[in-house]
């Protein structure tokens, strides 16, 4: 399976702290936010990855990630978004890097405490479709929301102001190759973005969506609040380290 980082966009929400700078390359405690989603590819054991970046500051990535050596990868990939068009729009940019595979899609300013290698496993024994993770909250109006009738997700709504469950449908889903397809029928939302809750509905509505939940703390880090609460989160806690060997290390 390969990996995807979606860390485009412009972090309006961060303004003035992301008017020279992207927002993914703002600490998180001691860690640029990037590396989180990043840990979250690796520790499932997801090492081909391409990292979708945009806005300000594009060069950065590079000369902080370079080709991946600090996360004991032997490559990166990297592509670059125009404009703030939407996650799915994001994403429609890896359609050739992911070459008919399925693929793992980590949004940027996701970070989760534990790992996501059950949900890979899950997510593999199912031949085709999408897996969305869910994360029981006190504020789910901010988020994508599912409305469940038991183990079944019958839709999602994007920051319902009455939400139908107490879950978000965080940052983090598998698709199969079908997504691209998805994608291109979309027409932008309200806010003028190709919305991944409507991916997310499509399938739905094809019967072909399944969802796991999450175990361990989750928070995005897109306003000043959730950028707090994760900093203090990573550094009374600790976040997804990574698990595997550092390259640079000394033996
Ligand atoms: O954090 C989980 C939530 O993320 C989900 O529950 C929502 O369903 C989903 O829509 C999304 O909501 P946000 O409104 O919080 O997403 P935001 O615009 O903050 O974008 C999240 C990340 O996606 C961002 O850190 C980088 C990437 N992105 C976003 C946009 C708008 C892109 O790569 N390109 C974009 O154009």
């Amino acid at each position: 399976m390969k990996g995807v980082v979606l860390a485009g966009g412009l972090g309006s929400r961060l303004k003035p702290l992301t008017k020279v700078t992207n927002k993914h390359l703002l600490p998180v405690y001691n860690q640029p936010m990037i590396y989180y989603p990043i840990q979250t590819l690796i520790n499932a054991g997801i090492d081909d990855i391409m990292i979708v970046t945009g806005g300000n500051s594009a060069g950065d990535f590079l000369k902080l990630l370079g080709n991946g050596k600090d996360f004991g990868l032997k490559h990166i990939n990297y592509t670059y978004q125009e404009g703030e068009g939407g996650i799915a729009d994001a994403l429609s940019l890896v359609e050739h890097f992911a070459d008919d595979k399925a693929i793992c899609v980590v949004l940027g300013d996701n970070i989760i405490e534990g790992n996501i290698r059950q949900a890979k496993k899950d997510y593999e024994n199912q031949d085709t479709g999408a897996k969305i993770l869910l994360k029981k909250i006190h504020d789910p109006q901010r988020f994508g929301v599912p409305e469940l009738d038991g183990e079944k997700v019958l839709q999602i709504e994007e920051k319902p102001d009455n939400p139908k469950s107490d879950f978000a449908v965080i940052g983090i889903y598998f698709y199969d190759s079908t997504v691209f397809d998805i994608i291109k029928t979309l027409k932008p939302s309200g806010r003028g973005e190709l919305e991944i809750t409507d991916v997310n509905n499509h399938y739905i509505n094809r019967g072909e969506m399944t969802w796991n939940k999450l175990d361990g703390w989750w928070t995005d880090a897109g306003t000043f609040e959730s950028l707090l609460h994760a900093t203090n989160l990573v550094a009374k806690t600790g976040a997804n380290k990574l698990e595997v060997k550092n390259a640079n290390a000394a033996d």
